[in-house]
């Protein structure tokens, strides 16, 4: 059969949650036990373009060629937007070329990005016409945090009960536009997947149960203070889901700890800031690093806080980011 002509790139940003995702009930459809709540980035991006002139798939991720676990990942998504696309055998093989702002794997959100990158160009590539619902729930099956990266803002994953009712939504939050300063303490690949982790923490934390309990009260409290624009509120809420998470993780067996001292030293200087009367509230994922959350204004006294706190932290300052789109062609 002739190769497909078509082409399309698409550019997404990263997200961080405020109120975590972690634990899914089936991994298959990659659907969570929790609902969570995010907000994308205008710094971390992924650029994504899919041609379907292949004879197989090809992957590249900036510039280079893809294998191994990480292929099979990227060719089992290709395989549902076939599937999606009607298309079967060698019809629709693509290239796929991503080049990230983000460093990949140190907790950083790259797949978030990453996979929302790809839904949105590859959907194109194939012509289907979906809408954004149906984009997040494609997102989901690539990596569940992508859901939440097709919205700009904030966005909330609703964790749903089944393929159709999992998929993220914009949060409305006019004139709320909190900075969101990263400390790198690491951008080294992490030792444990994310997926690794969450498996064993669902499978052996006893810790896992009560936090799922109180991720109900976690989502509808920073629901309601992001809608209304609650700095505080959506820091304290943030900050205690996170430090639960880790939680979960610590107590899993054998435990999972992405936690370094430098990730303490940059939450000691968080503290000390909120001592000192600046609203700083810090969260961290599948990694060492620290995302701390603060009035625009403040963000360079707490970015220069973080710095000092640990000798090899970087810092970048980031504000809310845009839903995924597409760019123009390649
Ligand atoms: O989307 P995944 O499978 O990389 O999981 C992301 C999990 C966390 O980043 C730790 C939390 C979240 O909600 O993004």
């Amino acid at each position: 059969m002739a190769a497909d002509p078509r082409s399309a790139t698409a550019v997404a940003h990263a997200n961080i949650a405020l109120v975590k995702y972690w634990g899914k009930r089936d991994a298959g459809l990659v659907l969570p036990w929790t609902g969570s709540l995010s907000m994308t980035l205008d710094a971390f991006s992924t650029r994504t373009t899919v041609h379907l002139d292949a004879d197989e798939d090809r992957v590249r991720i900036d510039g280079v060629p893809v294998t191994g676990e990480q292929y099979r990942r990227v060719v089992a998504f290709l395989d549902l937007v076939r599937a999606m696309a009607g298309r079967s055998g060698k019809a629709g093989k693509a290239r796929v070329d991503s080049w990230n702002t983000v460093p990949t794997g140190a907790g950083l959100a790259s797949s978030a990005s990453g996979f929302a990158a790809l839904a949105v160009a590859a959907a194109a590539a194939h012509g289907l016409d979906v809408d954004p619902t149906a984009l997040s729930r494609l997102a989901r099956r690539g990596s569940g945090s992508a859901s939440r990266s097709v919205f700009g803002g904030f966005a909330l994953w609703h964790a749903g009960h089944d393929d159709a009712s999992s998929y993220a939504e914009p949060v409305p939050s006019p004139g709320f536009a909190p900075a969101m300063v990263i400390a790198m303490v690491d951008t080294g690949h992490k030792s444990v997947s994310s997926r690794e982790a969450m498996r064993r923490t669902v499978e052996t934390s006893p810790l896992y149960r009560p936090w799922v309990d109180s991720a109900a009260e976690d989502l509808a409290g920073m629901l309601a203070a992001v809608t209304r624009g609650d700095l505080d509120a959506v820091g304290e809420i943030a900050e205690r889901n996170a430090l639960g998470m880790h939680a979960t993780m610590l107590a899993a067996r054998p435990a999972v700890r992405y936690l370094s001292p430098a990730t303490v030293a940059v939450l000691d200087s968080v503290l000390e800031l909120r001592r000192a009367g600046v609203s700083a509230y810090a969260t961290m994922d599948a990694g060492p690093n620290v995302k701390i959350l603060c009035y625009p204004e403040d963000a360079g006294r707490v970015a220069g806080a973080a710095s000092a706190a640990s000798a090899h932290c970087s810092t970048v300052v980031a504000g809310l980011g845009p839903s995924a789109h597409l760019v123009g062609r390649p």
